[in-house]
């Protein structure tokens, strides 16, 4: 059982749910654009519809009270609320601001990331992450949407994956912008995002009264195969938090979360890049690494390790006969629910937060009219009862579904489904799945 005050969420994010992408002065973002290039999207499709939460959010909130959530966590576009002069545009703004009031009057409360890889175009052509003014940029956006979503708003998300922005977007290049860039510019780049975390905290601090922020990055923690074995488990969690381990750089925790929690980049960093570290000055790192309220943390997936004879980490590879994913990177590992907040905790020592954690599966509409989804319930039992054991432990304080809606899935386009409840893209009509009423069996037990 988690603690009475346990937060029960759902989570969304601007460009995969809202549609309505020329409405009320928005400007062009870089999934705008990235869209539009022939191939960048699996299925070809792109964000101009999805659910069409800009025009139906009183329908969304509805299902949300349905769903008996207590938060909701979506983010706001930058390209809506801030024009190409980076000046403020109200109408933008507005759709926030109603949006919050309506959740607040259904007892929801509403949890906003500011950055969830929806970048002006304009800001992106001027360098985006590679331009040390972009802090000053986004220091001006949370600004302004701070000040509007006073009294609204209190529980921030600054950025969303920073991982995923850096290695899908400027290593793999499957996400926008698709600029490639070297080690030495994602090193500048990486330095540069995490200042754009710093500035927006001071601006949220200086405020929103009472404010809870976080930053929400991503991780797929080493799950020892043997529960019994200590040290299994022990270099399990080194292993984690190496700057270079099996996931390689720029997608491990260290470089994100240890400047963020411990006020300075890991000893391997400075080892294993000695030759092209971007600037980083004692200044830098007090901003980067202002105190936090929560990890927040998004897990959808780990991998299983043993020890050979000797004693060294070997991953293995094989999956316990669990329902499979139809994404190719989500192999269902349960334990990532124990040990990755288990291993932040023992690191960071902060309450903890799960901001991300979904299922995604080939769901169709039966005969009867109703999406079946035993897989998805099966996923959530199983992780949801992994959260719960380690709760015994440490400090959990919430757990975040994605999604609320099936919807854009980046790269993947609109076939790739994490709903709990399923969109018909054709009219928009939505579906609760058998999902949507089974997780309120194991959340409002
Ligand atoms: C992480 C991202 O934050 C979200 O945007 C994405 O849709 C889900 N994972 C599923 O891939």
């Amino acid at each position: 059982m988690f603690s009475k005050d346990f937060i029960f969420g759902v989570a969304t994010a601007s460009y995969q749910i809202e549609g309505s992408i020329d409405k009320d002065g928005k400007c062009e973002s870089i999934w705008d654009s990235f869209t539009k290039v022939k191939g960048n999207i699996l299925d070809g499709s792109d964000g101009s519809k999805v659910c069409d939460s800009y025009l139906k959010y009183k329908d969304d909130v509805k299902i949300l009270k349905e769903l008996g959530v207590n938060s909701y966590r979506f983010s706001i576009a930058w390209t809506r609320v801030i024009n190409e002069k980076n000046e403020l545009n109200q109408k933008g703004l507005d759709y926030y601001i109603n949006l919050c009031k309506e959740l607040l009057k259904n007892n929801i409360k509403p949890l906003v990331t500011l950055y969830h890889w929806d970048m002006p175009k304009w800001l992106d052509d001027l360098g985006g992450f590679l331009n040390d003014d972009i802090c000053d940029y986004f220091a001006h956006y949370t600004d302004i949407v701070t000040k509007g979503l006073l009294g609204l708003v209190d529980n921030y998300i600054t950025i969303n994956e920073p991982q995923c922005i850096m290695q899908l977007g400027h290593r793999v290049c499957a996400h926008a912008p698709g600029i490639k860039y070297t080690d030495k510019e994602m090193l500048k780049a990486i330095h540069n995002l995490l200042k754009c975390h710093g500035k927006a905290v001071s601006v949220i601090r200086r405020n929103v009264p009472n404010s809870k922020i976080g930053f929400a990055p991503c991780a797929r923690p080493m799950c020892p195969s043997d529960r019994e074995d200590e040290l299994l488990e022990k270099k399990c969690y080194e292993k984690f938090f190496e700057c270079k381990n099996d996931y390689e750089f720029p997608n491990t925790v260290s470089i994100y979360s240890d400047p963020v929690f411990l006020g300075d980049y890991p000893k391997s960093y400075y080892e294993e890049f000695k030759d092209i570290l971007p600037n980083i000055t004692k200044e830098d790192l007090k901003l980067i690494s202002q105190p936090l309220d929560y990890i927040y943390q998004n897990f959808y997936t780990g991998n299983y390790y043993s020890l050979d004879k000797d004693n060294n980490l070997v991953k293995d590879e094989f999956y316990f006969g669990y329902p499979e994913g139809n994404i190719d990177w989500l192999q269902v590992v349960p334990e990532a629910l124990y040990y990755g907040p288990k291993y932040l905790y023992e690191r960071y020592k902060k309450p903890i937060i799960i901001s991300e954690n979904g299922f995604c599966n080939n769901d169709v509409v039966s005969i009867d009219g109703k999406v079946h989804d035993p897989e998805r319930t099966d996923y959530i039992r199983r992780y949801v009862s992994e959260l719960e054991m380690v709760s015994k432990l440490i400090p959990i304080k919430g757990y975040y579904y994605w999604s609320l809606f099936d919807n854009f899935e980046w790269n993947s386009g609109l076939k790739k489904r994490f709903g709990l409840v399923y969109v018909d893209y054709r009219d928009g009509k939505r579906i609760k799945k058998d999902s949507f009423e089974e997780i309120k069996k194991i959340f409002l037990k």
